[in-house]
């Protein structure tokens, strides 16, 4: 068994084996929220690199997913470099045998709230130069964090990088009430919070909002004029926005 890793206890990488409703996709509301974040991430990594953004960090990176964040920043900029960020043991196991497999690109254990810390990382910084610009990406993890924790974190980030930079947020929640308290109740991996879109936009203050500004994850496009915020009962809110050059 990997050091750290005990099965039977909830994660927020993987929810809990067994039938317990301890996860956003475990709740019929929710269902397809996980693909929904993962085509954001894809759409918002490829606009970064076309963007000429060619270095990646993605926090919280969780199980390698298809394609992963370097796949689809490689497809435009084939130099581009990434470096995965995760706490858990049995992700960063997965990430290192599965993700960091081709130079220029690196999974890091590391604890996404001390950004000072993460940027500092000496293996982060083998495949990163802080000074020059960097797609960082913050996907379905801050509702982990309170909106003021969370906001802590992105300024953190959005403080220093460089000029030319982009955030990269998605966060699920719910509009209903009563399904979002449900899952703080039933989701026993972390804590859970049900960010609005206001919460969303102030995670990027500092920022230039691109696009659409937050919006529906599934909807999210750079070239979108305004968000699409139809009433839903479960949802992926999402946004990127750019340190100006
Ligand atoms: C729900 S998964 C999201 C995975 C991926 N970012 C995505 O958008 O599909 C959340 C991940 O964040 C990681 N995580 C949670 N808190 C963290 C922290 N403080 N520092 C680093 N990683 C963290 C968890 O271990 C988990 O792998």
């Amino acid at each position: 068994m990997t050091a750290g890793f005990d099965p039977a206890t909830p994660n927020m990488a993987r929810g809990r084996p067994g039938r317990s409703r301890t996860a956003a996709g475990d709740l019929p509301a929710a269902a397809g929220s996980g693909p929904r974040n993962r085509a954001f991430i894809t759409h918002a990594a490829t606009w970064a690199a076309h963007e000429g953004i060619g270095q990646f960090i993605d926090l919280g990176a969780g199980l390698p997913a298809t394609p992963a964040v370097h796949q689809a920043a490689r497809k435009v900029l084939p130099s581009a470099r990434v470096a995965y960020v995760d706490i858990d043991p049995v992700v960063l196991s997965h990430a290192r045998a599965l993700l960091a497999t081709s130079h220029g690109v690196t999974a890091i254990a590391a604890d996404l709230c001390d950004p000072a810390a993460v940027l500092a990382d000496p293996e982060l910084r083998a495949v990163i130069d802080p000074a020059r610009p960097v797609c960082v990406i913050l996907g379905a993890v801050l509702h982990f964090l309170d909106a003021d924790a969370a906001r802590a974190v992105t300024a953190g980030y959005a403080g220093q990088m460089a000029p030319g930079s982009c955030l990269v947020i998605s966060v699920a929640g719910f509009d209903d009430e009563c399904l979002g308290k449900l899952l703080a109740e039933e989701y026993t991996a972390a804590a859970w919070h049900n960010h609005t879109p206001v919460d969303v936009t102030s995670f990027f203050a500092g920022l230039e909002l691109v696009g659409p500004g937050v919006t529906e994850a599934q909807t999210w496009r750079a070239w979108m004029p305004g968000p699409v915020m139809r009433h839903r009962e479960a949802h992926v809110l999402a946004g990127v926005a750019r340190r100006a050059a």
